[in-house]
């Protein structure tokens, strides 16, 4: 069932985010806003955030965020469709056609859907286990899996052949419309379908139910791409599902393993650390994160305090593994878990380790698994020269800003030994250095954010974002800077591509009269992007006293913006005019005073 826009809006329109939340959550206001404990992750503080003006939650804690539909969805687990329907129920609207044959419609092409799977997983089980699978056979076997690892993991094969996959599943009776969305075929308007994996070794991709969602298929030997995936689909949420967790949920082990690829988590397994799971050649998600609370908490009273397993991360050793291992801890750590990290060093990944030393050598290496935080200051050190007194001193500054980011204080103050005794600073002056900064920062939750250790150009930077995104929460709050804004930025100014497209629509909107921002996620449709928006309009423009100081700060801000629109990693280096243009723009910029009315 699709709803055009004006309905969409209308529902959201009239059910107001305050009155919703709060029969889910206790909210109390503070000042124009009200917050509460988050329903979408662990916590004692309320970082969950509610703002009527802007119609938007956001959580500070988990960085989830969204308008009143994305609240429904996440909170009841619903599609758009399903919550949008809810919320019109709620607000006594009809919706056109709203009786239930939309839901049907969607259950029973679930339903397709995974039988197609299940019988595309027999089919390439069967063929790794016939002649014309030997290929894949001895490949499996070069690897060193037994037959009971592959019919563990079901794997198989899909040979050479232009669309005889697609022929088979044909003759079940699959409809071309169901097979196209399936997702295991390439369609064209001259070629009809055509099988998408041939001549890989497959992997089947399961959920906890072990059901079979997608599909993951390797080139034997060299070969680009690597690994071919099966796209996202209704039935295949590459952010909601781990590899091997159909088999690590019921794991004895004291803790969970997560890794990078199939073969670490079926090496893993063959060596008896059944507990391993990987993202599936995504990054680390809260989605992964949440699914891993679930399934690493130990205790099953409910009076008891939370307790969980060891979460262990395994991530390759080269500099993009330590990259998305120092995300994957944050995003853990925003969930309420505390990740260690394994050392693999000096082999790549788990996989080759463990063919290297071996199961034993392993278990020593998850006995001395390193704290996450740890881990994550000592890859810190990179940036600084810490044989450098003012170097040291800028590193413990930035290490302290971390430390203030855990709300325990007995957490804190933890952290202050041990980094005190590492790096030979005194507890106590840690301690000052902290306080400092906790009283400076002001909203220092606002600033939790992964570092990065490589500097990609096309990668912007969170500390360019930052600003891009409070100049769009203060154009909200306050339209009237609107007339000095426009003089100097563009919506195409905005470096990064997510805001950029907001800035448009916001500026087309306050130019037609209002500023609607809860409006401008309902146009987006990823998960990940409202939570991105939402994030941005929660920025906290913080309170001005002055007019000059007004002028001054948002001067900065469009400085800021500007800068990183000259510097944007996908503009074109040659494109000359365009840049002698913006330099000129900034160059205005800076030599021009910023008047505010009253
Ligand atoms: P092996 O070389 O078979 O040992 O693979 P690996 O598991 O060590 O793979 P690697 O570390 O290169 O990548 C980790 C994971 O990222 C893989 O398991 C895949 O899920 C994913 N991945 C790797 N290469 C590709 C690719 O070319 N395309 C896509 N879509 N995913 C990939
Ligand atoms: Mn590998």
């Amino acid at each position: 069932m699709y709803y055009p826009d004006e309905i969409v809006e209308e529902v959201r329109a009239r059910n107001d985010i305050v009155d919703v939340i709060s029969s889910y959550v206790r909210l109390n206001k503070k000042g124009s806003n009200y917050f509460g404990l988050c329903p979408f992750h662990n916590e004692k503080t309320g970082s969950f955030s509610v703002t009527p003006s802007k119609q938007m939650f956001y959580c500070f804690g988990c960085h989830q965020g969204g308008n009143v539909i994305t609240f429904i969805q996440k909170h009841e687990n619903m599609s758009f469709t399903e919550a949008v329907r809810l919320l019109a129920d709620r607000a006594g609207m009809t919706l056109p056609e709203s009786d239930d044959s939309g839901v049907r419609e969607r259950e029973n092409r679930r339903a397709q859907l995974l039988a197609i799977n299940k019988e595309a997983g027999k089919y390439y089980y069967a063929q790794l286990r016939s002649e014309a699978g030997a290929r894949g056979m001895a490949y499996f076997k070069q690897r060193g899996l037994t037959d009971d690892t592959m019919r563990a993991f079901g794997l198989g094969f899909a040979r050479s052949s232009r669309d005889e996959t697609y022929r088979y599943l044909k003759s079940k009776g699959f409809s071309d419309d169901l097979l196209q969305e399936s997702g295991l075929f390439n369609y064209r308007e001259n070629q009809g379908m055509t099988d998408k994996f041939w001549n890989r070794v497959i992997f089947p991709i399961m959920d906890t139910g072990h059901r079979i969602i997608g599909f993951g298929g390797r080139v034997m030997g060299e070969g680009e791409p690597k690994y071919l995936n099966s796209p996202e689909s209704i039935i295949f949420d590459k952010s909601r599902n781990l590899y091997g967790l159909n088999i690590a949920k019921s794991t004895k082990a004291k803790n969970i393993i997560i890794c990078e690829g199939y073969m670490d988590v079926i090496a893993l397994h063959q060596a008896g650390f059944d507990q391993a799971v990987a993202s599936l050649g995504t990054a680390f998600t809260s989605g992964h994160a949440n699914l891993i609370a679930r399934y690493a908490r130990e205790n099953v009273r409910k009076d008891e305090l939370t307790r969980y397993k060891d979460i262990l991360l395994c991530y390759d050793s080269d500099g993009a593994g330590v990259d998305a291992a120092i995300r994957a801890l944050s995003i853990l750590r925003e969930t309420g878990l505390r990740p260690k990290i394994i050392n693999m060093r000096p082999y790549k990944d788990p996989d080759e380790f463990i063919k290297a030393l071996g199961a034993q050598e392993f278990q020593k290496r998850i006995d001395e698994a390193e704290n996450g935080f740890m881990y994550e200051i000592r890859i810190l050190e990179n940036e600084y020269d810490l044989r450098d007194p003012s170097g040291k001193s800028s590193f413990i500054k930035d290490v302290a800003a971390r430390i203030l980011r855990f709300e325990d204080p007995v957490e804190r103050d933890n952290y202050v030994g041990q980094v005190a005794y590492r790096y030979d600073v005194s507890a106590d002056s840690l301690g000052e250095v902290i306080k400092k900064q906790a009283i400076a920062g002001g909203d220092v939750r606002i600033s939790q954010r992964p570092l990065s250790t490589r500097n990609d150009r096309n990668d912007i930077s969170e500390a360019s974002r930052l600003p891009q995104g409070r100049l769009l929460s203060w154009l909200c709050e306050d339209p009237g800077i609107y007339e000095t804004v426009r003089t100097y930025i563009s919506a195409d100014d905005f470096a990064d591509p997510l805001y950029r497209k907001v800035a448009s629509i916001l500026f087309e909107q306050i130019e037609n009269g209002e500023a609607n921002p809860a409006d401008i996620i309902s146009m987006f449709t990823e998960e990940e992007e409202q939570r991105r928006i939402a994030e941005a309009f929660h920025q906290n423009v913080g309170e001005l006293e002055s007019v000059a100081m007004k002028e001054s700060a948002l001067k900065d801000l469009m400085l800021n913006v500007k800068r990183s629109s000259l510097t944007r990693g996908d503009r074109d280096d040659n494109d000359f005019e365009t840049i002698k243009r913006l330099r000129k723009q900034l160059e205005e910029l800076e030599k021009a005073t910023i008047r505010l009315g009253e």
